[in-house]
């Protein structure tokens, strides 16, 4: 089979609204290989797709007709690391492994930026699917179905504190509830922020972070539909973390957090016991690889695919 690996990612990371994204160190995984119709299971608990609405299968079909070439179908298997619909990059990741596993399975026809073009044009924008499949962190601007991108590291001193909530927030209702128009003044804030985020998280001028996460395009308007998120943000100042803002279009709150500080994740655990939304905190460190592709033919055997239960 094919193993595809994609990292989660954060999109915006306060300032860079559809722009600027980072890759983060977990993980979903799907094994594919071609089969005659459809047979599609997951190997955790996660409820997914079983038929051509999987979006992994559905955009691994997209590609066999695009590359044109017939398409009879899929054995897929996934391993949901990634929370869904929380604002971590669950669906670029599927499209992404959908990509990458069509693109190996077809010998290769697309090139690395080939992929990155289709994965932002299916998507809509490129903050989340250009780090996943790059790594690291991205400015992206796709225009014209063509990413203009730059993939960065990010200072080694930094951690991620992700929390997040135990209730889903549609990017289709995070994205509605944004004004159709900002003013100059909005629009200079968010620019001048979005500047500084990227070259501050580059060459590790941490103490940049606090005012470089501002932003006034998205959040304000965002934060009302995520119960208990000025209670994260405000836990956060209190921990002394860098930053803090919105992962995406919500609802996980990611804070930015010096490596050193040992104790943030025990002191945050602690508090958020006493509140009354929910919030799961992962730690994670950003992922500079991106998405990989491997060959991996013990799985179909370790797994007996004849006897896995198909969804
Ligand atoms: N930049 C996007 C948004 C990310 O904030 O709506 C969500 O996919």
């Amino acid at each position: 089979m094919i193993k595809i690996q994609v990292p989660a990612t954060s999109a915006n990371i306060g300032p860079g609204f559809d722009s600027m994204g980072l890759a983060l160190r977990l993980y979903n995984r799907v094994w594919m290989e071609e089969h005659d119709g459809i047979r599609i299971a997951a190997l955790d608990d996660t409820e997914v797709p079983a038929d051509e609405n999987n979006l992994i299968y559905k955009t691994a079909g997209f590609l066999y007709e695009l590359c044109g070439k017939p398409f009879s179908g899929l054995s897929i298997l996934q391993e949901n690391n990634i929370p869904m619909t929380r604002g971590l990059g669950s669906s670029s990741a599927c499209i992404v492994a959908g990509l990458l596993g069509a693109n190996e399975l077809l010998d290769r026809p697309l090139s690395k930026s080939d992929i990155v073009n289709l994965a932002a044009v299916l998507e809509g924008h490129p903050d989340n699917s250009t780090p996943a499949i790059l790594g690291g962190l991205t400015a992206a601007v796709l225009q014209e179905s063509r990413v203009y991108s730059v993939k960065v590291p990010i200072s080694e001193r930094l951690k991620f504190a992700l929390f997040i909530p135990d209730f889903e927030l549609k990017t289709e209702v995070a994205r509605a509830a944004l004004p159709e128009q900002v003013s100059h003044k909005d629009a200079v804030f968010n620019l001048s922020r979005t500047a500084l985020m990227m070259a501050s998280l580059f060459s590790g001028r941490l103490e940049n972070l606090r005012v470089a996460v501002e932003d006034r395009l998205h959040q304000p308007y965002r934060i009302k539909l995520i119960p208990g998120a000025e209670d994260i943000f405000n836990l956060c100042n209190q921990l002394n973390a860098y930053a803090c803002c919105v992962s995406g279009a919500g609802p996980t709150i990611m804070a930015m957090v010096n490596v050193t500080d040992v104790s943030f994740k025990e002191r945050a655990e602690a508090a958020l016991t006493t509140f009354p939304q929910k919030f799961h905190l992962k730690m994670l460190d950003c992922d500079e690889n991106g998405a990989t592709v491997s060959r991996d033919e013990g799985m179909a055997e370790s797994l007996n695919l004849e006897e896995t239960k198909w969804g």
